[in-house]
Parts: structure tokens; sequence; C-alpha cells
């Protein structure tokens, strides 16, 4: 039976899935993104629970132990098949079926969120960005990693953002951008964002 979050792009890595790990793609993409991601956080943050949203296989997240093993670890991601594998390779971490745009978490109950190479498949962007900022403490923060266009081209593919639309996604979210650097692997930006603490 298909799941609620069931689109197009989940179908995609449903098929994916099994093979993904070995993918040459694992090399010239996705661990340089892991690695930049996990170069920015360190320099930051020291969190007790992180969460990877689109988290694939749990690649990321198995990193993520090496850096900080007393954090708790949640994945979540609406592809079945990626879940399989992420549980089979991360005892570490939890693994939940959901999507950006409606995570199985509760309020306030992240310190850190990071998203690789997801953000381009989720359907409605600005709700997921919402999202995320509802399961961050105050003070929490979002790293997000995802193809970014220049403006004068952003046009092209609906969800694939600028840098400045980027930053007009978190700041709509309630989430102060700290710096958007990049590019690695020549046309992926970090979005890092931190959810303004209440008064
Ligand atoms: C290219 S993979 C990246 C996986 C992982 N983040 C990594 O860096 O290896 C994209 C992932 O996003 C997931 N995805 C697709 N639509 C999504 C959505 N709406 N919300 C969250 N994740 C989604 C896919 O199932 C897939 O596992």
């Amino acid at each position: 039976m298909k799941s609620k979050h069931h689109t197009l792009d989940v179908e995609l890595f449903e098929r994916w899935g099994s093979t993904y790990e070995r993918s040459w793609m694992q090399q010239h993409l996705f661990d340089p993104v892991h690695s930049a991601v996990l170069h920015q956080a360190a320099s930051r943050f020291k969190p007790a629970s992180v969460l990877d949203i689109g988290c694939g296989s749990g690649r990321l997240l198995r990193k993520v132990h090496d850096y900080w093993p007393e954090a708790r670890l949640s994945g979540v991601d609406p592809a079945h098949k990626m879940l399989e594998v992420a549980r089979q390779l991360t005892p570490e971490a939890r693994f939940s079926m959901g999507s950006g745009e409606a995570l199985p978490l509760e309020d306030a109950s992240v310190d850190l969120a990071f998203s690789t190479i997801s953000f381009h498949h989720w359907r409605d962007q600005a709700a997921g960005v919402r999202e995320v900022a509802r399961v961050l403490r105050p003070g929490g923060s979002f790293l997000l990693a995802d193809f970014t266009l220049p403006t004068w081209l952003a046009w092209l593919l609906p969800r694939v953002h600028s840098a400045a639309q980027m930053r007009m996604l978190f700041e709509q979210a309630g989430l102060d951008v700290q710096a958007q650097p990049g590019p690695v692997a020549r046309f992926v930006r970090i979005t890092i964002g931190t959810k303004i603490a209440d008064d």
C-alpha cells in the first residue's frame, strides 16, 4: 500500500533504495555535501538531539554519530525502501516514515536538524521549513544543503532556489539565517538558520 507521503519523487527512491549506498554519486555528491554540513555544524554546535530530514539510507546520521556519540539521532524519510536500508546500517538512530511537510515529531524537540540533497523533492517547501521550525527548540538550528541556482536562472526549476529565495523561506518560517556557505560539489549551497528564541 502506498504511504500518504507518496509522490513520483518518492517512487524513484523506493526503486533506488537497494543500490543507493553503492551509487557513484555517493563519492561525487553526497559524501562531499555531508562533509561540508558536518564541518559547518561542528564549529558551531554541540547538539543533544539531531534530526535528518529526507535521511535516505542514514549515511549522514552514521557520520553524525562519529561527531557527537552521545546525541539522540532520528531520521525521517517517505521512502520505505530507504528506511529499510537505513535501519539495517544505522542501529544508532531511530527512523520514522514521514516527509518534511509532516514531521512525526513533537514541537521543540530537536537541537539540530539537517537535510541534504532532499529539499528539491519536497512538494510544499514553505510548509516544510515551517515544520522544521516547529520541531526545533528555540535556539536550535537547521542546516539545509541543496542545489542552488543564481537568481537569474532560478525561475527555470520551480523547486530549486537562489540563495536569496532560500533565505526568504527560512525567515518566513522564523529561522534567522546565520550563513549560506558554498558552493559544495559546484551547485550545492548550505543555508544555516537558527530558530529565534522566545523572549
Ligand atoms: C537524493 S536522496 C538524499 C538522501 C540523504 N539525505 C543523503 O544525503 O544521502 C533524497 C531523499 O529525500 C527523500 N524525500 C523525497 N521527498 C521528500 C519529502 N517531501 N520530505 C522529506 N524527504 C523526502 C527521498 O525519499 C530520498 O531518500
